[in-house]
């Protein structure tokens, strides 16, 4: 999905690495994560505390740009929740629960306190926040500071209140607002019961997914520690009330309060609150048995190692690159392990023995490079989420493309789990993942149309089969174009699989399918810029179901014409989130075609160089990624390298807006990370493009065998001049292939790439490139 809006604004970490420098220790991989990167201008992205692909994710809701609960903007700040998705680029999503802390009431009426979310809503004290992976700190302008850690399913709140509280009359007896809200306001039902001798609070709501159909119930219970409860009660809009039990429906802002005598230790009190999917008491025993003692230490200690853990796997020797790159890179790491979230344990769907995790937000943006890095750096994460969405197929009948919150997501191209399947597969892996049936799921999608096909597998698949393109139809929001060209890859995916399982028929017929992006290339097409003829000829055009071309203009959707038109929106056009310019491009699974088709390798790198320079591409879009290694292709795998320079550290660094688009769940991060070290990923195929690290020597540890893989470069330079890859020694041995296997990383090994100022014919014969199924 895409981000709307791109500014710049800076923030100073420094500070953080001097203190760090200042204590004589040498930053680790965890102190450069800057979990507040991507939190303005759209980028939506979570940056409170969790753990790696947690449940439980604590961070402070603000009013305005809340996608991913909070924003490094100046809106204020209602409440403290308990669930969220990172870097959404649909509605905001969970927050359910919110939390909120007074110091005291006015006169110690608790009528004269603030209850519902806009009047309790409170600004930040500016330059208060200090975000770590696993910790988030802010302070309000009541002077009240706010710390949070989580463990899997319960989240720990630290409040330290002032001790004279700001508001006039008032004196410290903290009272604890609970709401049955969420971010999008989307309850249809809750109920809550606070308990009058120890404040426990429990309930639950029915809330709307932000991307998608249907609802889900959560729970919690919240339980505080810290201090002597005075009383409790419900309120609703404005008025609190010593009841103790509370059920609303829709609209209505309500929920449950607690008042404690002022806290005997440093003002501090602590509220833990457990959750869970499944019921109030499942969220009570959650948060019992993960934080017994309320430790917040404890739990913090846990999350930093956890995150630490995550990290070490990969080793850089950054050969005095800048800490913009290198905190550019660690902090896109953190957030690709952010989510899917590990809801096992917590699906009240249907049992089963098989992990369950959520948070495909979506597919279609994280199965280019979220799935592949994954692969590479937590495999076992990433067998358990492939586990899952078999699991998914197994019981809903289809693997998601997005899917959130226990619902159905939108589809907004193909059925792209299948090319998280099929990359899985090829890589090797395989502890307990049942192929037979995750096969069935893939032939599913190729197969069989579902009633409902705007959330989940293929719709079209008649005319698919029958005259091999999806076609426009009049007043629909077909998407035409892109479903076609994606469903030729996703067919061209099964094929792989299927030859390696032996279904040799199969094999062919889905590889022949996966030639019908021809049937949607207009040969004698044309494009324009303000009237003024781009010079190339041919691109991918709609058509009727009668075979007559329909018209689109191949710029519509791009940046320059109609930017935010091609959305899942009536007349969104026959091309999803992007141009018919760009999306000539997408054939990964056939580039020696399609660049035989656009006049061969000269043309086709001039024309791959109009889109990166023109403005046409936009990189805040994941369908951007790949085409910067598209040059591979073409015999110049030194223009890839020279290109991700452009982007990197221009358009994704480390400012709190250093990502151009909406993170997705973290896809930009992975992007980054992947780039920075020089082998992203063709998804769905075997093949990593190489192109220099962006630092001295990069290894990784392989979760899969043990074993460590190294890539370094020789003559590098820290300011990106000698990009150029003149020779490559693998092992021991010349290298001229300019892409890797997987192999390479399971078996382990050093690549040693020697670098230049100037293009080399390092990697440029036909036998060099990558695998393409080659012109028929
Ligand atoms: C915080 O900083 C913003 C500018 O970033 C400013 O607009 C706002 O007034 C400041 N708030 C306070 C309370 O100083
Ligand atoms: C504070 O208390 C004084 C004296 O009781 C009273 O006159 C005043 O209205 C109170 N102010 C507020 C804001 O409640
Ligand atoms: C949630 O969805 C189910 C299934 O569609 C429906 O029966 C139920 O009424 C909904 N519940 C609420 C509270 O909206
Ligand atoms: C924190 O974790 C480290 C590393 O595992 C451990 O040595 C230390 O004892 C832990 N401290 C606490 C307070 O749990
Ligand atoms: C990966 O799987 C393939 C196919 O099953 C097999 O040929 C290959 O040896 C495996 N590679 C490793 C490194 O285990
Ligand atoms: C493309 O060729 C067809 C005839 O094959 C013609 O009708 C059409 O106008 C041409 N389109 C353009 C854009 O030149
Ligand atoms: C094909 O269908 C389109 C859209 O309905 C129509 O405009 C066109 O005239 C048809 N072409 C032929 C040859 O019938
Ligand atoms: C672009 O948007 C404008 C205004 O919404 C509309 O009038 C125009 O038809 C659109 N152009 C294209 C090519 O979609
Ligand atoms: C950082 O990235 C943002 C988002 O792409 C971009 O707008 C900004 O110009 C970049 N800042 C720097 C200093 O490169």
């Amino acid at each position: 999905m895409a981000s709307l809006t791109r500014t710049t604004i800076t923030r100073s970490w420094l500070i953080a690495l001097l203190s760090v420098a200042a204590h004589g220790k040498t930053p680790s991989p965890y102190d450069y994560v800057d979990p507040l990167i991507g939190t303005i201008n759209g980028g939506h992205v979570f940056p409170g505390a969790t753990l790696p692909f947690g449940m439980a994710k604590a961070v402070a809701d603000v009013l305005e740009e809340n996608q991913g609960g909070f924003s490094s903007n100046d809106s204020p700040i209602y409440g403290f929740s308990h669930l969220h998705d990172s870097g959404t680029g649909g509605g905001a999503s969970l927050g359910n629960f919110p939390i909120f802390p007074h110091a005291g009431c006015p006169n110690d009426d608790i009528k004269a306190c603030a209850y519902p979310y806009h009047t309790r809503a409170t600004p930040r004290v500016n330059g208060s926040i200090n975000a770590r992976p696993g910790y988030f700190d802010i302070t309000l302008e009541s002077q009240v500071r706010a710390e949070m850690t989580v463990t899997s399913h319960a989240a720990l709140y630290r409040f330290t209140f002032p001790e004279v509280p700001t508001t006039p009359n008032t004196t410290l007896s903290p009272l604890i607002v609970l709401d049955l809200f969420d971010l999008q306001n989307s309850r249809s039902a809750a109920n809550l019961v606070v308990d009058g001798a120890s404040g426990r609070i429990t309930g639950g709501g029915t809330f709307a997914p932000s991307f998608g159909v249907g609802n889900y119930t959560a729970y919690f219970c919240a339980d505080f520690k810290g201090a002597e409860l005075r009383d409790a009660g419900v309120w609703v809009n404005d008025t609190p009330s010593f009841e103790k039990s509370l059920t609303v429906a829709q609209q209505n802002n309500a929920g449950a309060w607690v008042r404690f005598k002022a806290p005997p230790s440093h003002n501090q009190m602590l509220v833990r609150v457990g959750i869970s999917f499944i019921s109030a008491a499942q969220a009570c025993s959650n948060g019992n048995r993960e934080m017994p003692s309320f430790g917040f230490d404890m739990a913090l200690n846990a999350s930093v190692n956890a995150w630490k853990e995550k990290l070490e796997v990969i080793t850089i020797d950054a050969g005095g690159a800048s800490d913009v790159l290198l905190k550019s890179f660690w902090s896109g790491i953190y957030r690709s392990m952010i989510s899917p979230q590990d809801y096992t344990g917590e699906n009240p769907l249907w049992t089963s023995t098989e992990p369950y995790y959520d948070s495909y937000y979506c597919i279609w943006d994280s199965f280019r490079s979220i799935h592949p890095l994954l692969t590479l750096l937590d495999p076992t994460s990433q067998t358990l989420m492939v586990r899952s969405l078999i699991d998914i197929y197994r019981h809903e009948g289809k693997l998601p493309d997005c899917r959130m919150s226990f619902c159905k997501g939108f589809t907004q191209g193909g059925s792209n789990a299948d090319v998280v399947l099929v990359d899985a597969y090829l890589k090797n892996l395989s502890a307990g993942i049942d192929w037979t049936t995750g096969y069935e799921a893939l032939i599913s999608d190729a197969e069989v149309e579902p009633a409902d096909w705007e959330v989940e597998g293929r719709g079209g698949l008649d005319a698919w089969k029958s005259i091999n393109y999806i076609p426009k139809q009049a007043d629909a929001d077909t998407r035409s174009v892109s479903r076609t060209v994606e469903y030729a890859y996703n067919d061209f995916a099964i094929a792989l699989i299927a030859k390696q399982l032996g279904h040799e028929d199969d094999y062919k017929k889905y590889l022949t399918r996966s030639a019908n992006w021809k049937n949607v290339f207009r040969a004698n097409q044309t494009a324009a810029i303000n009237g003024m003829d781009t010079g190339f000829t041919g691109f991918l055009q709609p058509r009727w179901p009668n075979g007559t071309w329909a018209s689109q203009d191949p710029i519509r959707c791009s940046p320059l014409l109609n930017f935010t038109s091609c959305y899942l929106n009536p007349s969104g056009g026959e091309a999803y989130e992007g141009s018919l310019f760009m999306y000539t491009f997408f054939v990964p699974q056939d580039m020696a075609s399609l660049i035989q088709t656009l006049g061969g390798n000269e043309a086709f790198v001039k024309r791959l160089d109009y889109l990166h320079e023109s403005g046409i591409l936009y990189m805040g879009d994941e369908q951007g990624f790949l085409q910067v290694f598209l040059y591979h292709y073409a015999g110049r795998p030194g223009l890839s390298a020279a290109r991700s320079r452009t982007y990197i550290p221009s358009q994704f660094n480390d400012t709190i807006g250093g990502i151009p688009g909406n993170d997705d769940s973290g896809a930009m991060g992975s992007f980054e990370a992947l780039t920075m070290m020089g082998i992203f990923p063709n998804p769905g195929q075997d093949v990593y493009f190489i192109t220099p690290p962006f630092f001295e020597s990069v290894s990784i540890v392989s979760g899969q065998t043990g074993k460590t893989a190294t890539i370094t470069n020789v003559n590098f330079d820290a300011a990106g001049k000698n990009v150029y890859i003149q020779r490559a020694i693998l092992n021991g041995s010349p290298y001229t292939k300019n892409w890797l296997q997987h192999s390479f990383f399971m078996e382990g090994g050093v690549l040693e790439l020697t670098l230049g100022p100037e293009e080399s014919a390092w990697g440029t014969k036909p036998e060099d490139g990558p695998p393409s199924l080659g012109p028929s």
